[in-house]
C-alpha cells in the first residue's frame, strides 16, 4: 500500500516536473496581445527618432526580434512568412537568383518580398541586401566595374563616388535598397583570396576611398536630402585581411576566416581606422567578419562591438552578423544567439532557419538572457537605417528605371575608371604607351580575350565564370584591335603559338594571370603565375622584339624571376566588363595614373606585411606601396 502511494506520489511529482518544463519551453512562444496600433510613426513631419519610438512601442516582442532576423532568399520557406515573422531583411547571397534571371525577374523578386512585408501588422518593409562590391554584380547585363583593388589604385575619391552612386542606381532599377559593400579590410597577406575585394593595406586611403564609395551609395550630395539611395555596409568588423594562414575555421580554407593575431593596440588603431572614418562618413550598417580574435568570434566580441564601434566611435547604425558566423560560436544554436547578440550584433545573417532564431530568442527575453533593452536597442538601430531610407515615408517609389542598367552612360564610367587603375610597374626603353603605329603587334595569354576572367567572382555567381559569356563589354584583346592604329596589324593566338615565326612582332602583349576565385576558395600558398601563363609569355617573347606583360590578377603575383626577361609590365588588378578602357592606356589615349595601392612582396617569406609597413623578415618589397610610373 505505502509502496504504491509513493509510485504514485513519483508519477505525480515527475509529471508535474514534465508539464511545468513543457510550460517553461512553450509560455515565451504564445503569441501576445499586440500594443494597440497608432499610425503616427509614418507622420513625415515628426522626427526620425520621434517615429522610430512611436513604431518601437507598438511592437510586439516576436516583432521584434523578427526584425533582427537577416535570411537568405532561398531559405525563407513561404512568402506569407516574411509578414508573419516581420522578418528585418532579406538577401541573395552571391549566386542567389530569381528564376527568370533577368533585370525584370530580379525586380520582380524583390518587390514580392517587399510588398509581403509591408503586409505585416506595422507595415515595417524589409531590407533586400546583396553584395554589390563591383557594380549591381549579380545581374547579368548590369554594368561591371573594376574591383575594389583597382578603385584603390586609382586613389581617386571623386571616381570612387561616381562608381558607387551609378552602382546605387543600378540597384534601386530593381528595388535594392541595401549593400554589402564597401570592404574596409587591411590585406596583408596576398595568400588570401579576397585581397582584391579591398581598396588598401593602408588605413588612410581604405578609409578615404571608402567614405566616398559610401557617399556615392547613399547619394545625400547635400545636407536638404534627407533620404539615402541605397544603404551601405562598411566590412568585415575588423582585423580580416590580416589572418594567419592555416588557421581557417573553414576545412576547405587556408587563411579566409582565419585568426587574427593583431593585438588589441593594432585592432584598435591601424584596423579601426577607416571604420572610424566610415562611421564618421554616416554609415549606419556595418558588417562583423567572420574571422576570431584567439579564440572568439568576431560576432560574440562584445569588447570591440559594443565598447569600441558603439560606445567609442559612437557608431548609432545596425551591426549584421556575416554568413552563418553566430552559429560558428560554440555552445549550440541557443547560446550563440545569445552571446552574438549581448556581444552587440543587431541583425543576424542566419541565413537559414529562421523560426529556431525566433523561438530561441523569444525564450533567452523570458529567461532574462537577453535583456529587453538590448533588443530594444537592436531594433531601434535597423528602424534607423530603414528610416533613412525612406522606407517608412509612405507609398514606396517603385523607380524601375531599368534603362539605367548597363546604361551606355555607365559603361563609359566603367571605362573611364579602368583606365585610372592600371599600374604601370615597369617601362624599359618607353616600350608603352604604344603610339608610333607599330607594324605588327602580337596579343596572348589566357587573359587576353576572355571578359569572365576580367571581372572575376561576384560577378552573376559567386565563383565568377570564366569565358566570353557577357553581352555589352569588351575584353581586352577586342579594346586593342580598336585602339590601334589602321596601319597595324593585331595577331593573336591564346598560347603564344603564332604561325609565321620568322617575322618578328614590334610589340608581344602578353595578358596573363588569374582565373576567377571567391573568399577562401582563392586562397594560395605560392601566388605565382601558372605554368602554363609562363610559357605562353616565352613562347610570345620569341617571337616579337618587346614582351609587355599586362596581369589580370587579384592580387600581386610572385614574379621576381620572371620580371626581368619582360621589357614592360602593367598591373591591370581585376578590370571588370570594360577591357577597352585597359587598351586607352595601353595606347597612350590616356594617361598612366595609378600606383600601388599595397606593396608588391618578391617572396613568400615577405608576407605577411606588418602593421608598419615592413616585411615578415625584414627585405626589399619588389614594389613600395604607391609605387607607378607614369
Ligand atoms: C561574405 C560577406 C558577404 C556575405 C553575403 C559572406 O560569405 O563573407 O562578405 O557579404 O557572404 O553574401
Amino acid at each position: 500500500m505505502f509502496r504504491e502511494k509513493r509510485l504514485i506520489y513519483m508519477t505525480l511529482s515527475v509529471l508535474i516536473l514534465v508539464l511545468l518544463g513543457l510550460l517553461i519551453y512553450f509560455l515565451p512562444l504564445i503569441p501576445r496581445k499586440a500594443p494597440a496600433f497608432n499610425p503616427a510613426y509614418s507622420d513625415v513631419r515628426l522626427s526620425d527618432d520621434e517615429r522610430i519610438e512611436i513604431l518601437l512601442s507598438q511592437m510586439t516582442v516576436r516583432e521584434k526580434i523578427g526584425q533582427m532576423a537577416l535570411v537568405e532568399k532561398y531559405s525563407v520557406l513561404e512568402a506569407k512568412d516574411v509578414h508573419l515573422y516581420g522578418i528585418g531583411g532579406i538577401l541573395s547571397g552571391a549566386g542567389a537568383k530569381p528564376e527568370l534571371n533577368t533585370v525584370e525577374g530580379w525586380n520582380a523578386m524583390v518587390d514580392g518580398y517587399v510588398s509581403a512585408s509591408e503586409q505585416s501588422r506595422l507595415g515595417i518593409p524589409v531590407l533586400y541586401g546583396v553584395d554589390a562590391i563591383h557594380g549591381h554584380s549579380n545581374v547579368p547585363g548590369a554594368t561591371i566595374f573594376p574591383h575594389f583593388i583597382g578603385l584603390g589604385a586609382s586613389g581617386n575619391e571623386a571616381l570612387v563616388t561616381e562608381v558607387a552612386k551609378a552602382t546605387a542606381e543600378e540597384l534601386t532599377a530593381t528595388g535594392i535598397t541595401w549593400s554589402y559593400s564597401p570592404t574596409l579590410d587591411l590585406p596583408k597577406d596576398i595568400r588570401w583570396g579576397r585581397v582584391y575585394e579591398t581598396f588598401s593595406d593602408d588605413p588612410a586611403l581604405a578609409g578615404r576611398l571608402g567614405v566616398a564609395y559610401l557617399k556615392g551609395l547613399h547619394n545625400k550630395s547635400t545636407s536638404s536630402i534627407t533620404r539615402i539611395s541605397v544603404l551601405g555596409t562598411l566590412k568585415h568588423y575588423i582585423g580580416a585581411g590580416s589572418m594567419q594562414w592555416n588557421t581557417s575555421s573553414n576545412e576547405n580554407y587556408k587563411i579566409d576566416q582565419g585568426k587574427t593575431p593583431a593585438d588589441e593596440k593594432a585592432l584598435t588603431g591601424v584596423y579601426v581606422e577607416p571604420f572610424k572614418k566610415g562611421v564618421d562618413g554616416g554609415a549606419l550598417s556595418v558588417m562583423v567578419g567572420l574571422n576570431s580574435w584567439g579564440d572568439t568570434k568576431l560576432s560574440a566580441e562584445e569588447h570591440l562591438i559594443t565598447d569600441v564601434l558603439k560606445n567609442q566611435l559612437g557608431f548609432n547604425g545596425f551591426v549584421v552578423s556575416d554568413w552563418y558566423s553566430v552559429y560558428e560560436i560554440p555552445g549550440g544554436d541557443y547560446r550563440a544567439a545569445v552571446a552574438a547578440i549581448n556581444a552587440g550584433v543587431d541583425m543576424v545573417m542566419l541565413p537559414f532557419d529562421y523560426k529556431t532564431f525566433v523561438d530561441n530568442v523569444l525564450r533567452a527575453v523570458a529567461y532574462g538572457h537577453i535583456s529587453d533593452e538590448r533588443i530594444d536597442d537592436a531594433v531601434r538601430r535597423i528602424l534607423r537605417a530603414k528610416f533613412a531610407l525612406g522606407l517608412l515615408d509612405g507609398e514606396r517609389q517603385r523607380t524601375q528605371d531599368f534603362a539605367k542598367i548597363g546604361s551606355t552612360e555607365h559603361h563609359e564610367l566603367a571605362r573611364q575608371a579602368v583606365s585610372e587603375t592600371l599600374v604601370l610597374l615597369k617601362n624599359d626603353g618607353h616600350v608603352l604607351p604604344i603610339n608610333d603605329n607599330p607594324a605588327l603587334i602580337r596579343v596572348a595569354g589566357s587573359a587576353a580575350d576572355n571578359v569572365g576572367r576580367q571581372m572575376g567572382a561576384w560577378t552573376v555567381e559567386w565563383q565568377g565564370i570564366d569565358g566570353n559569356w557577357l553581352e555589352g563589354g569588351t575584353s581586352i584583346l577586342e579594346g586593342i584591335r580598336a585602339a590601334a592604329s589602321k596601319e597595324t596589324k593585331i595577331e593573336y593566338e591564346l598560347g603564344g603559338n603564332f604561325k609565321n615565326i620568322n617575322e618578328k612582332a614590334d610589340i608581344g602583349i602578353a595578358v596573363v594571370g588569374e582565373s576567377p576565385y571567391a573568399e577562401g576558395w582563392g586562397d594560395r600558398e605560392l601566388p605565382i603565375l601558372n605554368e602554363e601563363d609562363r610559357a605562353t609569355i616565352e613562347r610570345l617573347r620569341a617571337v616579337s622584339k618587346k614582351v609587355v606583360v599586362v596581369l589580370v590578377t587579384g592580387r600581386p603575383l610572385l614574379i621576381e624571376h620572371e620580371l626581368p626577361q619582360w621589357d614592360a609590365l602593367v598591373s591591370a588588378w581585376l578590370p571588370g566588363s570594360e577591357g577597352a578602357g585597359v587598351a586607352d592606356v595601353l595606347f597612350g589615349k590616356k594617361p598612366f595614373v595609378g600606383t600601388l595601392p599595397l606593396p608588391w612582396p618578391k617572396t613568400i617569406e615577405q608576407v605577411p606585411i606588418r602593421n608598419d609597413g615592413k616585411t615578415a623578415d625584414g627585405s626589399e618589397v619588389l614594389f613600395q606601396r604607391f609605387f607607378g610610373l607614369h
